[in-house]
């Protein structure tokens, strides 16, 4: 009869009482093991505290590996980079959802699921028409997403497994040509309906760049490039966005609710409002001579400005995704015959930094964000509809990480506690005795 290795613990000592508790370890498949402090409060009457949860494991998953001190990103043990190179972004999308790379029978089933899916309400339409033509794509992607639980209802059953994964396919077909109407109304041109006859991203850009007066001319090199930078955003772990979703998630919200809270919170420039943020730095810095200025005001303590699409709470080494979108920007911007003087300040920018001893010493690399805004200008996109770009691809991450919390034994409301620092208990003081 095989032994069972014994459970592995930590133990825990109260210093002042000598008190001491052993806590269960958990491993598991790589990467970090976690310490498992369920019973803590019950045992010991303290709470853990990690305010941005830096040390903190808030679930199990199967979706996405990521090691940051090596640079490595996988999605369901595949590598980012053999992703990137070889698979197309609804391959990725299968992955994520149901646990691998479809096959030849299952990828063609899929895309024609999501294809058949891309269409929205007709009365979503009129949503549009409430916006200013000037408002932020993205606070219109937060009203809009939010909206299409009141369209679906017969896909609001999160305990039905078939609601479930209608949900999923129409947020996933429905979230660009969504994304793609909030562009043409900003120009004030008119939707363009999808098309059955195009992939994913060819419809993303048709939607987005094709008018009714002639036909489009897709770019095969600009719809590869689009895919790519769709996969290479797809999913990345318990990111604040994805975590935004789950615990939207876990008080049984609808999924298009959760989705939208996570387009709430991409939004924010330390996190996938960095895209434009990027951008709107190296017009800002304008020249390569004006960079020294550029990276002392990132260094200066009193300075709020920091380098944006440089540093990453969990890579401390290159973020795997920017060294492809590293030579993808370089192909499209040949392809397309752009001399685009951006380019040359960010690879600049990257050369300097990457040598002085303040980045180095915090191992501040160039993340996803840093060469990502330069392709998607070079595509035509203004830099205020990068992060809804952003957030088309991480729906896919967002509603297969949704997913499997839902179908995960027992789900439960996530609800952290707090150290308490305020008053104590005190009399109440009627205003007329108040200083
Ligand atoms: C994304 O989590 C994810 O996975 C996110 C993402 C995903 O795919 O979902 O990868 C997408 O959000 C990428 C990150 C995009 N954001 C930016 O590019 C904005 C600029 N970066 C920083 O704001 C910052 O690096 C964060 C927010 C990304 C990470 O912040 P942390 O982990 O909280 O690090 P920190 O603020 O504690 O910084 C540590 C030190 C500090 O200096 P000291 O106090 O030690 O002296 O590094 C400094 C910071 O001041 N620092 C920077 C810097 N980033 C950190 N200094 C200058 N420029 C920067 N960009």
């Amino acid at each position: 009869m095989s032994q069972e290795a014994p459970e592995k613990t930590f133990t825990l000592t109260n210093d002042q009482t000598g008190e001491s508790m052993k806590l269960p370890v958990k491993d598991g498949t790589i990467g970090p093991s976690v310490i498992d402090v369920r019973k803590l409060y019950a045992e010991t009457g303290h709470f853990t505290f990690d305010p941005s949860f830096t040390a903190t494991g808030s679930c199990k998953s199967r979706l996405t590996y990521i090691d940051g001190e090596e640079g490595i990103l996988l999605h369901r043990g595949y590598s980012i980079e053999d992703l990137a190179e070889n698979s197309t972004f609804l391959e990725v999308a299968h992955a994520l959802l149901y646990g691998d790379l479809p096959n030849a029978k299952e990828k063609e089933a899929f895309e024609r699921e999501i294809t058949y899916h891309t269409m929205v309400h007709e009365q979503v339409h009129l949503f549009y028409r409430g916006f200013r033509r000037d408002a932020h794509p993205m606070s219109v992607m937060c009203g809009v997403v939010a909206a299409l639980s009141a369209f679906y209802h017969d896909s609001l059953d999160i305990w039905d497994p078939k609601q479930r994964e209608l949900s999923a396919h129409r947020l996933i077909a429905k979230i660009p040509t969504l994304a793609a109407m909030t562009y043409k109304y900003s120009i004030g041109q008119p939707f363009m309906y999808p098309r059955n006859d195009l992939s994913f991203s060819e419809n993303f850009l048709y939607m987005c760049f094709g008018v009714p007066a002639e036909p489009y001319r897709m770019s095969p090199v600009l719809a590869d490039a689009m895919d790519k930078i769709f996969i290479l955003h797809a999913d990345h772990e318990q990111n604040a966005s994805t975590s935004t979703v789950r615990l939207a998630g876990s008080s049984q919200a609808n999924p298009f609710a959760c989705i939208a809270a996570g387009i709430a919170c991409l939004w924010g420039p330390s996190h996938g409002g960095a895209n434009q943020a990027v951008l709107e730095m190296l017009e800002e810095i304008g020249s390569k001579d004006r960079i020294p200025e550029f990276i002392e005001k990132a260094k200066d303590k009193d300075d709020p400005f920091r380098l944006m699409g440089f540093g990453h709470r969990v890579y401390k080494n290159f973020d795997p995704r920017a060294g492809v979108l590293k030579k993808a920007a370089d192909d499209v911007l040949n392809d397309l015959g752009i001399d685009d003087p951006m380019l040359e300040v960010a690879m600049e920018l990257e050369r300097i930094a990457l040598e002085d001893p303040y980045f180095v010493e915090r191992k501040l690399f160039p993340n996803v964000d840093f060469y990502s805004g330069i392709i998607l200008r070079a595509m035509g996109f203004p830099t205020s509809m990068f992060t809804v770009l952003f957030a088309v691809a991480r729906t896919v991450g967002w509603i297969s990480q949704w997913k499997e919390m839902i179908e995960e034994p027992s789900l439960r409301i996530g609800r952290p506690r707090q150290l308490y620092t305020g008053p104590a208990a005190r009399p109440y003081v009627p205003i007329e005795d108040r200083d």
